[in-house]
């Protein structure tokens, strides 16, 4: 799955902590995937086809949402191209008026589906790519020919008039190709360019000493955005996504907890991120069973870490408090225990130095091969595959 960086200020708040209505729906339409990245950011269960929300059950999603005040939805996966009702999906959104943003790998797209996709209301395509260099593009998704279908997707992107966002996961495996990666953003017609340094959880995690970057490495790209940023204002505009490892603070992790952004999973639970489920202790509800609105204002997993009440020191004395929200729960879980615990990522945690030091160490040691993230295959190891591609799917 792509990730997406929430960019629209919430407005008119309820309450200090949580906004009327988030602005953005992430639906998940699927976890079905034909690419196997191994920084996937879906869960490790992945969920299977047969307990995926029905096209009635998400058209009734969408109409709540709309009902709520959302204004966007981004329909997310897996590969949300491998739902064969994604025209309705599409249909309904446009009718309710959602902003409908379509992130995707591009590969099982056709010219004549996009087509169809437009005309029933699509507004933005999310194109993510794994490298420049098609063969490394493809070793790291694990998909034979996948680099050049997602160049001719580009390009009908733009032959259709959609506004097109390329986002490019960033690590150890493709840093060297920043610089060509930003050309590439500029050749195929992107008006935005996400580049994100992956964030360490779930199959990134298990990954993390393959996919970690240097920080040489690191502060060679931050140069090299910056010197593009200025060089190509008013053509492209570059979001970049720093690691967590080599930064001071963290990031406000989806906008903060149950602020901004509302994530429904292909079986219909609704979660405050993508990776609340590995968080213990928490309940999620179903769209099945529940209003979004509903779940959205009172559900008890976005009260939990709503807001900052539920901070322990340093947090909760920090002044830095409304604006990082203490980083991401679900990192600060995976890596201390505790999800309360400040993310490691800030330099104010005392867990920092040595989480910082696991970094320096496992990039400068000669990557491990990846473990491909793959549907029933949690565990799975693999090395370069491009026959079990339609397992996924
Ligand atoms: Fe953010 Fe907490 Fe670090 Fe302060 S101590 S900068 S609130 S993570
Ligand atoms: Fe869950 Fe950051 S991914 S809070």
């Amino acid at each position: 799955m792509n990730e997406i960086t929430p960019t629209v200020k919430t407005e008119a708040a309820a309450s200090p902590a949580c906004a009327r209505a988030p602005v953005g729906l992430l639906a998940e339409l699927t976890h079905r995937c034909p690419l196997q990245c191994p920084y996937c950011s879906n869960p490790l269960d992945l969920e299977r086809s047969n307990v995926e929300l029905s096209t009635a059950d998400w058209q009734k999603v969408m109409r709540e949402a709309a009902a709520l005040g959302i204004l966007q939805i981004h329909l997310s996966g897996g590969e949300p191209t491998a739902r064969k009702d994604l025209d309705d999906i599409v249909q309904t959104a446009a009718e309710v008026g959602l902003y409908t943003n379509l992130i995707t790998a591009g590969v099982l797209l056709t010219k004549e589906r996009l087509a169809r996709l437009a005309e029933l209301g699509l507004d933005h395509v999310q194109l993510s790519i794994q490298d420049v260099d098609p063969d490394n593009a493809d070793r790291i998704a694990a998909y034979k020919g996948g680099a050049a279908k997602k160049r001719e997707v580009a390009r009908w992107v733009k032959e259709l008039g959609l506004p097109l966002t390329v986002n490019a996961p960033i690590h150890r495996q493709n840093i060297k190709s920043m610089s060509k990666i930003i050309d590439y953003a500029v050749e195929v017609g992107a008006g935005r360019l996400e580049v994100a340094h992956i964030q360490y959880y779930a199959w990134a995690l298990k990954n993390r000493a393959a996919l970690m970057p240097t920080r040489e490495d690191f502060m060679k790209t931050a140069e090299i955005v910056e010197a593009a940023k200025e060089r190509l204002k008013g053509i492209l505009v570059i979001d970049f996504v720093v690691p967590d490892y080599y930064a001071k603070y963290p990031k406000p992790c989806m906008g903060g907890w149950g602020r901004g952004i509302i994530n429904v999973t292909p079986s219909g639970r609704v979660l405050p991120c993508h990776a609340a489920e590995s968080l213990p202790g928490l309940t999620f509800d179903n769209v099945r069973d529940r209003a979004l609105g509903d779940i959205w204002l009172n559900g008890d997993a976005f009260q939990k870490y709503r807001g900052t009440d539920w901070m322990k020191e340093p947090c909760r004395s920090c002044s830095r408090k409304e604006i990082d929200f203490g980083g991401c729960r679900c990192q600060a879980f995976a890596l201390t225990g505790d999800a309360t615990n400040t993310d490691p990522a800030c330099s104010l945690s005392p867990l920092h130095e040595e989480w910082a030091k696991v970094a320096e160490v496992e990039s400068h040691r000669e990557p491990p091969e990846f473990i491909y993230r793959r549907v029933g295959k949690s565990g799975a190891q693999g090395g370069h595959s491009d026959g079990g591609q339609q397992e996924n799917v």
